[in-house]
């Protein structure tokens, strides 16, 4: 146990941690009642809202929030969403069924478990989604291109690491709480409940050589760039010219920038990062299109830059 969980050892408490955490939402939801909250199963065990969990109480995400919360991630056929403390499983279920992925909930819970897999059935999904019981902090969720939680701080910024050495470009949407110093790529509220989206940047900070092709020739650069989280600036060697990068743009693997040359050209460059290798198209502003590679000098240096 976490000193975080030794914190919430009484559900009285376990309220009280959250309301605290939670100053805007948690108060609301309990006065408000949970109309979402999941029926009995087979075996009689009623989940009650606020009781306790290892690291964190179960309060689920409203209907409407999971749908946004989803819709922000673009969940689609091909994604594979992973719930980290997946409760009574509604938002693993609504990916699975609403938006046609494949769904992982892992939840401590035995019991929160054995109802998710009855909401499972009910709702014809089992081919899709499936649950497992054990600790967020334990199961390997690597495979997942989205993943989804309603936690806390701590525990984000705990599992921070962990979700920067994704897959660049895998996805990640909470419901109520953020990331630290790495902010958000996207928010939206739905009853004034806020999710955050953030997008998995490619780690790029360091030195690349890069070698443009186009209808005048072909150009060798070096390239060197800082890196905080998604937020991304560059210069570029080129000759006798050392210049800064014009809009510097990293999504995920998606890297664009701008350069201008000793002539006074401005290209626009638009590649996909491959680990030690950026590749893509050049545009330059008389319309000439061509392509470029980058490789990697050095080692892969740490997106996160920041330690909260
Ligand atoms: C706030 S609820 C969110 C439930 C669901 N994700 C939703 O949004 O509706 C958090 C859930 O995490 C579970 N939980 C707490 N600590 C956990 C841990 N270390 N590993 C797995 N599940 C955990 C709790 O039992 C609870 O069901």
């Amino acid at each position: 146990m976490t000193d975080h969980s030794e914190q919430i050892s009484t559900p009285r408490r376990s309220v009280l941690q959250w309301a605290a955490a939670a100053p805007l939402l948690a108060l609301p939801t309990l006065a408000r009642g949970q109309t979402n909250a999941a029926p009995a199963n087979a075996d009689g065990f009623k989940p009650r809202v606020g009781q306790e969990g290892k690291d964190v109480i179960w309060v689920p995400t409203p209907d409407t929030l999971v749908e946004r919360m989803l819709q922000m991630a673009m969940v689609g056929p091909n994604d594979f969403v992973v719930d980290l403390g997946s409760g009574d499983g509604k938002i693993a279920i609504a990916a699975a069924r609403d938006f046609k992925a494949r769904a992982l909930g892992v939840e401590f819970n035995p019991q929160m478990v054995a109802l998710s897999r009855q909401a499972a059935a009910q709702a014809g999904v089992t081919d899709k989604v499936r649950f497992e019981e054990g600790d967020i902090f334990k199961v390997d969720f690597t495979q997942a291109s989205v993943v989804t939680m309603y936690l806390l701080p701590a525990l984000n910024l705990k599992l921070r690491p962990q979700l920067l050495a994704m897959r660049p470009g895998t996805r990640i949407v909470s419901h109520q709480f953020t990331m630290g110093s790495w902010e958000p790529d996207d928010s939206s509220s739905v009853e004034d409940r806020p999710g955050y989206l953030w997008i998995v940047p490619a780690p790029v900070a360091g030195t690349w050589t890069l070698t443009s092709r186009g209808p005048d020739g072909e150009t060798e650069a070096r390239l060197a760039f800082s890196q905080s989280f998604q937020k991304v600036s560059g210069r570029v060697r080129m000759g006798d010219l050392n210049a800064g990068m014009r809009m510097v743009r990293l999504a995920g693997d998606r890297l664009d920038f701008e350069l201008m040359d000793q002539r006074g050209q401005l290209r626009m460059y638009d590649g996909r990062v491959r680990g030690d290798r950026i590749e893509g198209r050049t545009l330059a502003a008389n319309g000439a299109v061509g392509s470029f590679v980058a490789n990697r000098v050095g080692p892969v240096l740490p997106i996160e830059t920041v330690r909260d």
